[in-house]
């Protein structure tokens, strides 16, 4: 199901969640871009794939604990306790005996239980009876995370890794800095829970949208060997008539060069689309950036001219920041006291001690001025 639009009828292994047959499409064009076969055809593997990945990546931080106090593995069987419902698209499955409808069981519009989430943040108590309708069950990223409902929005909770904790500070300057930058984003704040850093974020899918990640809107075309990754995701994107992604991406690049992010990868960035009309709204905002500013790196190793690695175009930042467009736009004296703000985030957190947050504010100053030196050298 495509919100109220029946797409096609599947054979789902309950055993595995598995898609053992597609009996019939109804809809193709409402099906998951990147499905299809060179022929036009639905191509079952690439299909299953799709299903699987919407279901808790194996990776993710704390899950063998939570299947054990769900007494569910693998990860994949939550999808149907959830009917595949997520908070970040418009699928899902409905079975066939049962006479449901979508308004009547979306997260967006209905609540949803706490209780996997609790459980992956290791809060939920063995043998409770619990209830495993969650968006959690459908959410990837390897961090510990899970879906709230607070003053009536969804929002998406996440943790940080040990031992800096770093991930959800990363976020907040992150978001500060995109906003003086005017760069579209998703705002996060830090919480503070049991000691713990937090990002929350607000959703940004509502039930007439939905987020397609950079890596179905790309395997939509072949990628031909002389063209680079850069230019095969613009194309994919052009031929898929996404407006505006040159200039999200352009931005995108240079956040991700001042934030030293290592983790741009293809589900990190993706494009907007109308889960109704089909009709693409464009590039989404900027979202998950915490993976940066050395977050794993112990404080000595924080080096900020060295050329850290990059994702998703190119291997190194020094490389990748060329492939930025227009710098025209880029107004750099907005960022000037932003360490300032950044060394009062830091401060907050036990995890991180004066030398660090010394480190990490000199860093980002750094990062600024190489940031001038680029734009001023394309300039040329
Ligand atoms: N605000 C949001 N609204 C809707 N969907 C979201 C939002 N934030 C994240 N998502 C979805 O949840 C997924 C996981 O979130 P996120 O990328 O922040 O987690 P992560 O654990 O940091 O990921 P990674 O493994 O890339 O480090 C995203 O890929 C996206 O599909
Ligand atoms: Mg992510």
């Amino acid at each position: 199901m495509h919100r109220s639009n029946e797409v096609a009828v599947l054979d789902i292994d309950s055993d595995t969640s598995a898609i053992l047959n597609i009996d019939e499409v109804k809809r193709p064009e409402h099906l998951p871009i990147g499905v299809l076969d060179k022929d036009g055809k639905v191509n079952r593997k690439a299909l299953n794939e799709w299903w699987m990945s919407r279901a808790i990546p194996a990776s993710r931080s704390g899950l063998r604990e939570a299947l054990e106090i769900m007494k569910v593995s693998p990860p994949a069987l939550l999808l149907t306790k959830c009917f595949g419902l997520s908070l970040s698209d418009q699928y899902w499955v409905k079975p066939k005996a049962k006479d449901i409808e979508w308004k009547d069981v979306n997260f967006f519009e209905n609540s949803f239980s706490e209780d996997v989430g609790n459980a992956l943040f290791g809060r939920a108590h063995e043998g409770a009876n619990l209830d495993l309708m969650s968006p959690d069950n459908t959410t990837d990223g390897w961090l510990k995370k899970k879906w709230i409902i607070a003053d009536g929005k969804r929002m998406l909770v996440k943790g940080g890794s040990a031992p800096a904790f770093q991930e959800p500070l990363n976020e907040a300057i992150a978001s500060i800095l995109m906003d003086r930058l005017n760069i579209p984003h998703i705002p996060y704040t830090v919480e503070w829970e049991g000691g713990q850093p937090l990002s929350v974020c607000e959703d940004f899918i509502t039930p007439e949208t939905e987020l397609v990640s950079a890596w179905y809107v790309r395997g939509t075309r072949k990628k031909p060997g002389h063209i680079s990754e850069y230019q095969h995701y613009i194309d994919a994107c052009e031929a898929l008539r996404i407006p505006d992604v040159k200039s999200q991406v352009d931005r995108m690049i240079v956040i991700d060069f001042l934030m030293v992010n290592t983790d741009r990868h293809l589900n990190n960035f993706g494009a907007i689309r109308n889960a109704e009309t089909l009709e693409w709204l464009g590039a989404a905002p900027i979202f998950d950036t915490g993976t940066a500013l050395w977050h794993d790196g112990l404080s000595h190793m924080i080096r900020p001219r060295a050329d850290v690695e990059s994702k998703p175009f190119r291997s190194r930042h020094g490389e990748q920041i060329k492939l930025v467009t227009d710098f025209s736009w880029l107004d750099i004296s907005v960022l000037k006291d932003a360490p300032d703000e950044f060394s009062e985030i830091l401060k907050q957190s036990p995890y991180i001690d004066d030398q660090r947050r010394d480190a990490l504010c000199s860093a980002l100053k750094i990062r600024i001025q190489m940031l001038e030196e680029a734009k001023s050298q394309t300039a040329i």
